[in-house]
């Protein structure tokens, strides 16, 4: 069983994934580094010179690869949730946690998220604040969500993940 990470871009995804690697020894795949590793561009390349559209495919396909492994934690890009064949492919062999942090936690990382990700680049706070609305949705629809305040630090959530994992499959 795969441990699957998904949440609103800055959110803590790749942190929370390196301590749970730490914790329960998984491998670690975070789906935008595998998608750059395999076009040899970043995703701020990726999304200028082929748009938004052409990143999404090249994130199914990463995904559809990833999760028919085992025993990995697999980090997935902010809007990866927004397509329910990877949310559905991801749990077939996963439990899927939501890191859900207070958008106060997300606005405080904004200035060096954006240089990263090409949909906070250049956008307003209000811009971001609406598609950080409009993913709860689909975040709403992970096994589990972890609720992160702007106090909390990213060990405790990935105790938090690692025991519910435990629990759930008897690891
Ligand atoms: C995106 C989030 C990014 C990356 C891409 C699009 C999104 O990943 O996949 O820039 O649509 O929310 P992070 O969540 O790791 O920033």
């Amino acid at each position: 069983m795969n441990i699957v990470l998904t949440g609103f871009m800055a959110s803590g995804k790749t942190t929370v994934a390196k301590i749970l690697g730490g914790l329960c020894g998984f491998e670690v795949i975070d789906t935008d580094k595998y998608i750059e590793d395999g076009e040899g561009m970043t995703v701020n390349a990726i999304f200028d010179k082929y748009g938004e559209l052409y990143f999404r495919t090249l994130e199914r396909a990463a995904i559809e690869k990833v999760s028919k492994l085992d025993n990995k934690i697999i980090a997935t890009g902010g809007g990866a949730v927004t397509d329910p064949d990877n949310i559905s492919r991801l749990r077939e062999n996963g439990i899927i946690f939501n890191l859900s942090p207070d958008f106060e936690v997300i606005e405080k990382r904004i200035e060096e998220a954006a240089k990263t990700r090409p949909l906070m680049r250049g956008q307003s706070i209000d811009k971001i604040r609406e598609r950080f609305i409009s993913r709860q949705k689909f975040y709403d629809d992970c096994d589990y969500k972890i609720n992160i305040g702007a106090d909390d630090v990213p060990e405790r959530t990935a105790m938090i993940i690692m025991e519910k994992f435990k629990q759930k499959v008897n690891f």
